[in-house]
C-alpha cells in the first residue's frame, strides 16, 4: 500500500561511495526505523555510545526510540546511512538536528559505527544537514562535545565550527557553534515557522 509522509525531504536521499569503495544509502529517518536505530546503537562501541549520548547506555529506551524516529522533518531532521547485506539493511551512521523553540538555532548530533569511521561519512552527513539547515533559514547549528573527543572537535573545526566553553560552565563538555549562511540557495523559502508549543527541548537530540 502506498502512503506519503508529510514534509519527507526526498532531496536528502542519496547513495554515497566511501573512501574504501563501500557504498551506503543515506535517507531521512522514517517512523518505522526504530529497530534500525536500536541496531545502530547496539553496534557502537561503549566509547562511541558515551560520546554520542553522554551516558553509558547499551541500548535506547522505548521513549527515546520514539523521539528519534517520529520526526516532523521541519524542526527535527535526521539522516540514517545504511549498507545492505543481501536484503538486510545494516545501519552504519546517523546524524540529526533539532531546532530550538525560537526557531533560529538547532542542536545537532552525529555518530558513525566504529568500523565505518574515517571514511568521510560524518563529514558528508553533517554537510547535508548544514545545507538543509541553511535552506530552512536557521542561523546557527550547535553541538555539545566531550572535551576529550578529539575526532569530533577536529571534524567540527574543519567544517568551520568554533569551540567555546559550555554555558553550564563545566570543563568536560565544549559547545561548538557554526554560523549558517543567510543566503537561501535555489530560491527555496524559509520553511514554515515551527510552533514553540509543539517543540520538544533541543536536548532531546541526545536521545
Ligand atoms: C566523531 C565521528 C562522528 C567522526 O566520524 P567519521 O565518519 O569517522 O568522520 P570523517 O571520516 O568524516 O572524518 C572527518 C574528519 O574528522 C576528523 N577525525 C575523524 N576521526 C578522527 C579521529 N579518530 N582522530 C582524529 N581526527 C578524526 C579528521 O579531521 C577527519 O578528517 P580526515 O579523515 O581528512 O583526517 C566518529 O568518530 C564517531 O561517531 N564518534 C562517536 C560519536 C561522537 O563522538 N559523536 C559526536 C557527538 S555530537
Amino acid at each position: 500500500m502506498a502512503y506519503t509522509i508529510e514534509h519527507y525531504p526526498t532531496r536528502l536521499i542519496d547513495v554515497w561511495t566511501l573512501a574504501d569503495g563501500r557504498r551506503v544509502t543515506v535517507r531521512p529517518v522514517l517512523p518505522q526505523d526504530a529497530a534500525l536505530e536500536q541496531a545502530l546503537v547496539r553496534a557502537l562501541s561503549p566509547a562511541a555510545r558515551c560520546q554520542r549520548f553522554f551516558a553509558p547506555i547499551r541500548e535506547l529506551p522505548e521513549g527515546w526510540l520514539r523521539a528519534l524516529t517520529q520526526i516532523d522533518y521541519r524542526r527535527h531532521q535526521a539522516l540514517i546511512a545504511e549498507c545492505f547485506d543481501g536484503d538486510e539493511a545494516l545501519p552504519v551512521a546517523e546524524a540529526r538536528y533539532i531546532v530550538d523553540a525560537d526557531g533560529d538555532e538547532a542542536e545537532f548530533a552525529v555518530v558513525v559505527v566504529d568500523d565505518w569511521q574515517r571514511l568521510g561519512l560524518a563529514r558528508r552527513l553533517l554537510g547535508s544537514l548544514i545545507a538543509q539547515a541553511a535552506r530552512s533559514g536557521l542561523k546557527r547549528l550547535r553541538g555539545d562535545v566531550l572535551a576529550t573527543n578529539r575526532a569530533m572537535l577536529d571534524l567540527a573545526q574543519s567544517l568551520g565550527f568554533r569551540a567555546r566553553r559550555h554555558p553550564d560552565g563545566g570543563a568536560q563538555v565544549l559547545r561548538i557553534v557554526l554560523d549558517l549562511p543567510s543566503r537561501v540557495p535555489m530560491g527555496l523559502g524559509r520553511d514554515a515557522a515551527v510552533s514553540p508549543a509543539a517543540a520538544a527541548p533541543a536536548s532531546a537530540v541526545r536521545h
